[in-house]
């Protein structure tokens, strides 16, 4: 899908699309934003119900009342599209956006006035979570999940909106790399055909030299089960995931562009009960190990001499 490409920059809201807004005269609840979703797009409901669910826990693991609000402020048949949350799924979808804050919090350290690129980014709070007040942050999504996003989230300054298909390479053209790249992608490649998840991972690591890539992958058996139409726990369809790839095949990434100079698994942090206390050690667990999801990190090559064009680094 080709869209034009929108950024905003400085006004907190488009004045095409308001904010919700309260009801007259002093009733206390505002009016709901209608969240019409379908398709991939939908799923960022889903990940926020969760994210949501399990930020709502007075032991959660992930802190987020921007989620737990925004959750109360959309109006969607979450029960009947999605189903009921179930709390052990809500603690491993917040401990997965834990484990990219971790990434992102550990950029913005080296790189505090760096920029943030978060593809397919729906509905995810995770700015409010780690902002340190100086980064800037850009969200690249399809055009109706972005307005709705535009809607419901009080974008500032620092935050751009690009509506864009990610699998289009000209999002790359509106980041400001001067301050150092970091690229997000929290559920997103698994919804793009192999072939289209290493061409993006390749596009990142010709763009952004010096940057870093954190990104979430199903198993190779996930993928073929939801091209089968398998359905969630939910009991609604989920999409399909036409792109899966199991832990021993992780280091062959590398090849997906000679300025990928380094593959690493980053494991998810440690949570509650035994769910939380194996979370860490999922892809150790040899009856996990090839069903496991997996975050991945790469870096790029500061330099990258060796691409074709381009002169030769001295040795
Ligand atoms: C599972 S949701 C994840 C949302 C968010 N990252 C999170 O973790 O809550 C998938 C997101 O990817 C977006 N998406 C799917 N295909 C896309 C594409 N080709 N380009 C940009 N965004 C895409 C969807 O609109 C949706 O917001």
């Amino acid at each position: 899908m080709i869209e034009a490409v929108h950024t905003t920059g400085h006004e907190p809201s488009s004045p095409s699309i308001p904010r919700p807004t309260p009801p007259p005269d002093g009733d206390a609840a505002p009016r709901r934003v209608q969240a019409d979703l379908t398709g991939v797009p939908e799923t960022a409901l889903w990940t926020l119900q969760h994210r949501a669910a399990e930020a709502a826990r007075p032991d959660t693991v992930l802190p987020d009342p921007r989620a737990v609000q925004l959750m109360a402020e959309l109006e969607f048949p979450f029960l009947e599209r999605l189903g009921a949350t179930r709390p052990w799924l809500a603690q491993a979808i917040a401990l997965r956006a834990l484990a990219f804050d971790g990434v992102v919090r550990e950029f913005l350290a080296a790189h505090p006035d760096g920029t943030v690129v978060a593809l397919g980014e729906g509905l995810e709070t995770q700015f409010w979570r780690v902002d340190n007040g100086r980064a800037r942050w850009v969200t690249v999504d399809l055009p109706d999940p972005l307005a709705l996003r535009r809607r419901v989230l009080p974008h500032g300054s620092r935050q751009h909106l690009v509506a864009c298909d990610a699998r289009e390479r000209r999002w790359t053209a509106q980041i400001d790399a001067a301050r150092g790249v970091l690229v997000t992608a929290q559920g997103l490649l698994m919804y793009l055909q192999p072939a289209q998840a290493t061409r993006l991972i390749g596009v990142c690591a010709e763009a952004f030299p010096g940057g870093t890539m954190v990104f979430d992958t199903v198993s190779r058996r996930f993928s073929a089960r939801t091209r089968s139409g398998t359905r969630g726990l939910g009991g609604h369809r989920l999409p399909p995931m036409p792109w899966g790839m199991d832990a021993a095949e992780r280091p062959q990434l590398r090849t997906a562009h000679p300025a990928i100079v380094e593959v690493c698994g980053i494991p998810l942090p440690a949570g509650r009960g035994l769910l939380g206390r194996l979370a860490p050690r999922l892809t150790a667990l040899p009856l996990l190990r090839n069903d496991c999801p997996l975050l991945t990190r790469l870096r790029f090559d500061p330099a990258p001499a060796l691409l074709p064009g381009r002169p030769r680094r001295p040795s």
